[in-house]
């Protein structure tokens, strides 16, 4: 046996990724119950396949990949330029000003998120519970400390800085939320700014869900003043354009964000040339023509589908007398368990008896026990299904 020490923090993630549970979960029910079609509403992965301007940008990549003359090997450290230009042209267009130097292109938002922790020393992380299990792990395993901030009813799921202690720290903030849908506008996303303004603490924005947010609720943390000098933001094809499958997100790090006065987004660029070499010329090609107008309306199509399988949803559980939280914006709902049962038989008894699969809220957090996540990102007659077997009771 190995006598080297393993690293303690992955042995501090207790259970398995929520969404790998649910995976295993439904492919045991599959095997005992052959005939039965399960409804997949748990982890959220888009159903809708990329978009043509996508596709047909992908295509002719590969052609200028496969002649000599159009030939590309290793990307530029922090992404082409044209995609870095785009993502910086998709800001501005938002009336919001970002560099494309202070853009960086990655494979996923998940990823970066993760490895983002590596710019940072010893700093408590304070994550909202419920929350995006990625954000809890990636802590545990660097061995940093992680204070939850309370989510639930009687704060719209949306905690604010009054939780938090007045120290410097890393706060991660979700809007539009993943898991409950709740929204931070201008004026919570303000009190977030100002704190970590005054605590010379860092926000990390996960925007992954932006493209799903209603006119007036905002989509950057940097349309708040001061942000720039204290969030990094985190942005995603994923959900938006369909990417999860191909694979392309991108960071934004302020030239203005210094710590110890060193900035940080040439510390990133730094890390990055020491531990990643891009993201593929085909994927970013796809990525700058999801971002160009005919790309953009193709996205706006797909979150108008997605958004609508989630009104579907929230109309059967709403006549049942369930409550949903307000999740408009959001490609998911996050309603209350019946009773506030135990989240985990409730995920087993849905399955066992309409075949239809969600998320356990405890998968998010102990505050997420008694809830319950679906998502909307299934195809509409798998949503139309799963509503009439719920709604029929069987
Ligand atoms: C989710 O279901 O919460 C997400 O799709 C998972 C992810 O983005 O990694």
């Amino acid at each position: 046996m190995a006598k080297v020490k393993l690293n303690d923090g992955l042995r501090r993630l207790r259970e398995d990724y929520v969404f790998s549970e649910v995976a295993a979960k439904i492919a045991a029910f599959e095997e005992t119950h052959p005939g039965r079609r399960v409804i997949r509403l748990g982890i959220g992965d888009v159903t809708l396949p990329l978009g043509q301007s996508v596709v047909s940008a992908m295509r002719v990549a590969v052609d200028e990949m496969s002649r000599r003359s159009g030939f590309r090997g290793y990307a530029p450290e922090g992404g082409y330029d044209f995609l870095r230009r785009a993502v910086s042209d998709a800001y501005a267009a938002r009336g919001v000003a970002v560099a494309p130097e202070e853009v960086f292109v990655s494979d996923g938002s998940k990823s970066d998120q993760g490895n983002v922790l590596e710019l940072f020393g010893d700093a408590p992380a304070y994550l909202p519970d419920p929350v995006y299990p990625a954000y809890r792990d990636a802590n545990l395993i660097a061995g940093r400390e992680v204070r939850p901030l309370y989510a639930g009813r009687e704060n719209g799921f949306l905690p604010a800085p009054d939780q938090c202690a007045a120290e410097p720290a890393l706060i991660y903030v979700c809007s539009p939320n993943n898991p409950t849908g709740a929204v931070c506008d201008r004026a919570a996303l303000t009190a977030w700014v100002e704190h970590a303004l005054h605590t010379g603490s860092v926000i990390l924005f996960d925007a992954a869900y932006e493209a799903f947010a209603s006119p007036g609720v905002p989509r950057s943390v940097f349309e708040i003043p001061g942000a720039r000098g204290c969030a990094i933001e985190f942005s995603s094809l994923s959900k938006s354009a369909g990417f999860t499958g191909t694979r392309c997100a991108w960071t934004v790090i302020p030239r203005e964000l210094e710590c110890a006065g060193t900035s940080l987004g040439a510390l990133w660029r730094r890390r990055r040339a020491a531990k990643f070499n891009g993201v593929a010329y085909v994927v970013q090609r796809g990525a700058e023509a999801a971002l160009s107008p005919r790309g953009r309306e193709e996205c706006r199509e797909r979150i108008a589908y997605y958004k609508e399988n989630r009104a579907l949803l929230a109309r059967v559980l709403s006549e049942k007398g369930v409550y949903v939280a307000p999740g408009e914006d959001s490609p998911y709902l996050w309603f209350e368990i019946p009773g506030r049962g135990d989240s985990r038989e409730y995920f087993d008894s849905l399955l066992s008896r309409y075949g239809v699969a969600g998320t356990p809220g405890a998968g998010f957090g102990k505050n997420g026990e008694g809830y319950f996540r679906l998502s909307a990102f299934a195809s509409r007659e798998d949503v139309l299904e799963g509503a009439r077997r719920i709604r029929e009771g069987r």
